[in-house]
C-alpha cells in the first residue's frame, strides 16, 4: 500500500439492511487497499433510482447493501500492483473496470465487458457482517474501497457533485443516445421518462445533433427540465396518448430512436410503437423481476429495426468521462443543471421520497 499508514478505516456509510426497510446511517469498516485496489475519499455521490431498486430488493437479495454508486472523490491510497493512479488524484468512480480478457473484450467490444473488476476485499459492519456495495462501489460513505480500474481520472476543475453525475445516471442517459442509440444529425428522438437518466438522454440527443427531441413524462416539472436540456417538444403521457403524439410530431411516422428510461412494460410498449419503421428502441430503464412484456411477434418482425438494451450507456469510462468533463468545462454540456440539491449523508431516505414525488432530477450527497 502506498500513500498512508496501514489500518482499516471506520467511516460513516448508508446501508439498506433488509428489503423495503428505510436506509440507515451506520459505521462501515473499510480495509486498506490490497493488490490492485484503491481507497477513495468520497466528495459527492448522486442518488440514483437504482439505489432505490436495491433497497426494495429489485436487484438482488444480498442484503445488507452499502448504497451509492454515482460518485467522485480523491484517491487516498492505492494498493500494490496499481499504476497510473496515485494518492491525490481526482476521480469519478465507474462500475465498468474492463477486464481486457473476457469474450466481449477479446472481440473488441469492451463496453460489454462481462467480467468487470471490483475490489477483492470486503467492506463490513463493525460486527464483521459483509456488505454488498451497490454496483461494486458503495459510495454513500466517507470512504470506499474499489478496484483501481474503477477510478477514472478527470480534471480537478470540475466540481465533485457535477463529476459524480457521470458515474452512473447521466452517463447512462447520454450514452443511451450517443452510443447505444447512435443518434445522428437530423434524427428524431423521443425519450420516455425524464428523470436524471431520461433528461441526460435528451441532452445526449441534442449533443448528437438530433433535430427533433420529444420528451415524455407524467410529471410537468420533469418536462420543464427536459425542455431546458434540449427537448424541442414535450408530451404529458398522463394527459394524452404518447404514441399518437410522437407520431403526430414526426409526420405520422414515429421517431428514429425512442429511448425508454422508466423500465416498465407499458412504457416499453409505448416506445416500441412510437418509433418509425426500422427505427431503434433503447431500453435504459431497469425493470424488476416480476415484469413481463407481451407484443405481437408479427409486429416485432414487421416493424423491423433494432430493439436494444443499454447498460451504462455502453460507455467506456476512460474514453468517455474525460471527454465529457472537458465538454462541460468548455461550456458545451450543462451538467450542473442536473444538480437539484446537495444533501448530507443522513438525508438519503428523504432524497428517495423526493425522487418518488418527482421533486428532483438529482440529489447529490456531498461530504
Ligand atoms: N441502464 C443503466 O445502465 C441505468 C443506469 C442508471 C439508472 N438506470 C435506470 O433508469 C431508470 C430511471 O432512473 P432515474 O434515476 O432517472 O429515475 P427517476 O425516478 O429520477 O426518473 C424516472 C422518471 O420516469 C417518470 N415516469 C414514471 N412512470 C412513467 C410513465 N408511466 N410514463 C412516463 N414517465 C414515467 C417519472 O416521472 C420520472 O421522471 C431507473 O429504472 C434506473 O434504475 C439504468
Ligand atoms: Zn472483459
Ligand atoms: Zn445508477
Amino acid at each position: 500500500m502506498k500513500g498512508m499508514d496501514s489500518m482499516a478505516h471506520e467511516v460513516k456509510g448508508v446501508i439498506a439492511r433488509s428489503k423495503g426497510a428505510p436506509v440507515e446511517l451506520t459505521t462501515v469498516v473499510v480495509p486498506d487497499p490490497g493488490l490492485g485496489e484503491a481507497l477513495v475519499r468520497i466528495q459527492a455521490c448522486g442518488v440514483c433510482h437504482t439505489d432505490l431498486h436495491y433497497r426494495e430488493g429489485g436487484i438482488g437479495e444480498d442484503f445488507p447493501y452499502l448504497l451509492g454508486h454515482e460518485a467522485a472523490g480523491v484517491v487516498e491510497a492505492v494498493g500494490d500492483g496499481v499504476s497510473g493512479l496515485e494518492a491525490g488524484d481526482f476521480v469519478i468512480l465507474n462500475w465498468r473496470a474492463v477486464c481486457g480478457q473476457c469474450r466481449a473484450c477479446r472481440r473488441g467490444r469492451p463496453w460489454y465487458c462481462f467480467s468487470t473488476h471490483n475490489a477483492t476485499q470486503k467492506m463490513t459492519l463493525t460486527d464483521g457482517t459483509v456488505l454488498s456495495p451497490a454496483l461494486g462501489i458503495g459510495a454513500f460513505a466517507e470512504k470506499t474501497l474499489v478496484a483501481a480500474g474503477q477510478c477514472t481520472k478527470v480534471s480537478s476543475q470540475v466540481k465533485p457533485e457535477v463529476a459524480g453525475l457521470l458515474g452512473c445516471g447521466v452517463m447512462a442517459g447520454l450514452g443511451a443516445a450517443l452510443n447505444t442509440g447512435q443518434v445522428g444529425r437530423g434524427d428524431s428522438v423521443a425519450v420516455i421518462g425524464c428523470g436524471g437518466v431520461g433528461c441526460a438522454a435528451v441532452l445526449g440527443a441534442r449533443l448528437a445533433g438530433a433535430s427533433k427531441i420529444i420528451a415524455v413524462d407524467i410529471d410537468d416539472r420533469k418536462l420543464a427540465w427536459a425542455r431546458e436540456l434540449g427537448a424541442t417538444d414535450t408530451v404529458n403521457s398522463r394527459e394524452t396518448d404518447p404514441v399518437e403524439q410522437i407520431r403526430a410530431l414526426t409526420g405520422d411516422n414515429g421517431a428514429d430512436v425512442v429511448i425508454e428510461a422508466v423500465g416498465r412494460p407499458e412504457t416499453y410498449t409505448q416506445a416500441f410503437y412510437a418509433r418509425d419503421l426500422a427505427g431503434t428502441v433503447v431500453l435504459v430503464g431497469v425493470p424488476t423481476p416480476d415484469m413481463r412484456l407481451e407484443l405481437p411477434l408479427l409486429d416485432v418482425f414487421g416493424r423491423g429495426g433494432a430493439l436494444k438494451s443499454s447498460w451504462y450507456g455502453d460507455c467506456l469510462p476512460d474514453r468517455d468521462f474525460p471527454m465529457l468533463t472537458d465538454l462541460h468545462l468548455a461550456g458545451r454540456l450543462p451538467l450542473e443543471k442536473f444538480v437539484s440539491e446537495t444533501i448530507a449523508l443522513d438525508a438519503v431516505e428523504e432524497a428517495f421520497a423526493k425522487m418518488q414525488r418527482g421533486e428532483v432530477l438529482r440529489s447529490l450527497v456531498t461530504l
